[in-house]
């Protein structure tokens, strides 16, 4: 990042003379940066102008939650009183900088934390919102653009005209992916509860001290959805992550005890929302994008291979109906 830029950054959200900037991560649609001044620390993400209505359209979801008592993290707004700053092709906004300790242990009273946290935010959400709005899933109006997308990508790989490290991993979930949906491709599901949620609900966006929930931050992917197909994803994604083991269920008995405190959940409902999520799971390809597009990085790596063991997982139909009815046991 550009010196100046960083200084008209500071000068513009009044965060004082600028010391040091390092850089945080390289996002899908934006970057991150720590920004260091005589003031004090701060956390400022740089977004393409493209990105604009999403960067707007977030700061509302977060103010929405966090009316509801959510201890969501609050952009800083600058001199205008505009929580964002447009400069040449690009979107920042400023947070300030936290403190995020790494969890050593990962034991389940943080499950049932984690659980407790989201049913409160869906509870609030669906309150607001009413519980009877539908979501419509149509299989094959859903996967027909992504299909195309990965048999592009597919081709593209088996030409050889993209290789890195990882074209191999690559090309073999793309391979299940597609196999897998063009099976199953007339199913239609309707599913309830479709309210604001956060989109991307998993410990890398929740800042965690003495195991108790003390932020939720990163609201990029908030959208109006079913508060059970979050649900669904933050079981496969966070409780189970690709290891389907009994310790990984037990997780999930107590992350369901949590969620349960504050949304009432029918059996039926999650068994919808978990096929449903299981499908995105085939339908979403932007680790292939990101691995094959950017520097390839360790976080990355880790994550293609959890994928490929979820995919393989769930490749089986056996699989996906037991897995779905031990879940649904721990309702009773
Ligand atoms: N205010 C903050 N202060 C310090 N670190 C932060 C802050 N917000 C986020 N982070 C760290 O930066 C990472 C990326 O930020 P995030 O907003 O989640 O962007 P991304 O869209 O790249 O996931 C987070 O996982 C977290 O570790
Ligand atoms: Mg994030």
């Amino acid at each position: 990042m550009k010196i100046n830029l960083a200084q008209s950054v500071c000068i513009n959200f009044n965060l004082g003379h600028l010391k040091h900037v390092s850089k945080i991560n390289d996002g899908f649609s934006s970057d991150c940066y720590k920004f260091i001044t005589d003031k004090s620390r701060y956390f400022v993400k740089i977004y393409p102008k493209d990105k604009l209505e999403t960067v707007i359209s977030t700061a509302k979801t977060e103010l929405f939650f966090k009316k509801g008592n959510i201890p969501v993290l609050i952009r800083i707004n600058n001199v205008e009183g505009n929580d964002h700053l447009v400069m040449g092709d690009k979107v920042f906004i400023v947070f300030p900088y936290i403190v995020i300790p790494k969890i050593k242990k990962w034991q389940k009273e943080l499950y049932y934390e984690m659980g407790d946290f989201l049913g409160k935010m869906h509870g609030y959400s669906i309150k607001t919102s009413g519980e009877n709005n539908l979501e419509i899933f149509k299989l094959r109006k859903t996967t027909l653009l992504p299909l195309r997308q990965m048999r592009l990508l597919l081709y593209k790989l088996h030409n050889k005209r993209i290789t890195n490290r990882y074209s191999g991993l690559v090309i073999s979930n793309l391979m299940t992916k597609i196999r897998y949906l063009k099976k199953i491709l007339p199913e239609k599901f309707n599913l309830g509860g479709v309210a604001l949620i956060h989109g991307d609900f998993h410990p890398g966006n929740l800042c965690i001290k003495d195991e108790k929930i003390k932020m939720i931050y990163d609201f990029d992917h908030s959208c109006r959805r079913s508060i059970y197909y979050e649900l669904a994803k933050v079981i496969i994604n966070t409780c189970f992550s690709g290891s389907f083991h009994d310790k990984n269920f037990i997780r999930t008995k107590y992350f369901l005890r949590g969620y349960q405190r504050h949304v009432n959940l029918k059996a039926d409902t999650l068994r919808t929302a978990i096929k449903i999520c299981h499908f995105g799971i085939f339908n979403s390809f932007w680790v292939e994008m990101k691995l094959v597009k950017k520097s390839v990085d360790k976080s990355l790596k880790v994550i293609i291979e959890k994928e490929k063991q979820t995919l393989d997982y769930f490749a089986d139909p056996n699989n996906l109906n037991g897995f779905t009815e031990r879940i649904c046991n721990f309702l009773k």
